[in-house]
């Protein structure tokens, strides 16, 4: 019989992964056992508060359906997505900032035509103007490049989180491709900050440590360009209250663009504009290289290589 002390306790642990034939694998487990050890250690959890916590992560599974992710909303509170987004994009050489993906990307965006309003069904919210341009580092524009955008509602859901959504389809959400000078635009309306959802275990932590659930009014997009990285990001509306406290730490200085309240009869189209309206400008920089668009939740992800 082997007896260990905590010390020794931690280093067999990490020895018992030694044979794994994966040495990706056995690196993160190993290194995985020795936070894990570490945190239990200079905490010394008690058996209530070990108790607690697979009670907390029972309940986040649970929570998980094919179109919710708890576990994905427990890694962006804790700041772990951001993490897992900077380390893997240390080096943006002049390149977009990107950001978290969220919980309401659903993929198979529409192809729409430049300038469509895509929230025609939306009568409260103020109307925006985004006018975009996709370059690569040098600034030569990027034709016939697929763009999926989506946000959301004055009322702070997305279209996908509405009981309705089945029946009347998207909202606030579609795909450009941009014509031969790079560009591309649409009418929407102006979004709001909203909450993360709160109806489940990762809500109730933010809420019992007087955290804030919510996040500044931001446009989501993914550009995906051939032969470049794919670039996942947001643009944040500057002057928003909780730029500084976005819940999940998405918010990089650069993806924070001057959108401009303007009162000209028509919008940069043409199109008729009646009251105030807002102006956003916004260019998108790509990076060499390759890689996955990222899969919508419901999806399978992949083994990591
Ligand atoms: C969002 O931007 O939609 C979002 C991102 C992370 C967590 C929850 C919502
Ligand atoms: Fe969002």
């Amino acid at each position: 019989m082997t007896q260990f002390n905590e010390t020794e306790l931690t280093e067999a642990v990490v020895r018992s992964f030694d044979q794994a034939p994966n040495p990706r694998a056995k690196f993160l487990l190993q290194e995985l056992v020795k936070s894990l050890h570490d945190y239990v250690s200079k905490t010394g959890l008690t058996f209530e508060e070990w108790e607690y916590a697979i009670d907390f992560l029972t309940r986040t599974g649970q929570k998980c359906t094919d179109t919710r992710q708890e576990f994905i909303l427990l890694s962006d509170v804790m700041g772990v997505s951001m993490l897992v987004d900077a380390v893997n994009h240390r080096d943006r050489e002049g390149a977009t900032q990107t950001t978290v993906l969220g919980p309401f990307y659903v993929g198979e965006h529409k192809v729409t035509a430049h300038g469509t309003d895509i929230s025609p069904n939306n009568q409260t919210g103020e109307r925006m103007f985004v006018q975009s341009r996709v370059t690569d580092l040098k600034g030569k524009p990027l034709a016939n490049v697929p763009v999926d955008v989506w946000h959301a509602d004055d009322d702070g859901f997305y279209d996908s989180q509405k009981a309705n959504y089945d029946e009347v389809g998207a909202s606030a959400r579609a795909r450009f491709i941009t014509d031969s000078d790079g560009r591309f635009f649409f009418r929407t309306i102006l979004p709001c900050s909203y909450p993360i959802p709160t109806d489940g275990p990762v809500g109730e932590m933010i809420v019992q440590t007087r955290r804030h659930p919510m996040r500044p009014a931001h446009v989501h997009f993914l550009v995906n360009a051939e032969g470049y990285e794919p670039l996942i990001t947001h643009v944040f509306m500057d002057g928003d209250k909780y730029l500084d406290s976005d819940v999940v730490f998405g918010v990089k200085d650069d993806l924070v663009a001057k959108v401009e309240p303007r009162n000209d009869p028509a919008m940069p189209d043409g199109t008729k504009a009646s009251g105030r309206w807002h102006l956003m400008t916004y260019e998108f920089h790509l990076k060499p290289g390759g890689g996955m668009a990222p899969k919508p939740l419901g999806t399978k992800a992949a083994e990591p290589a």
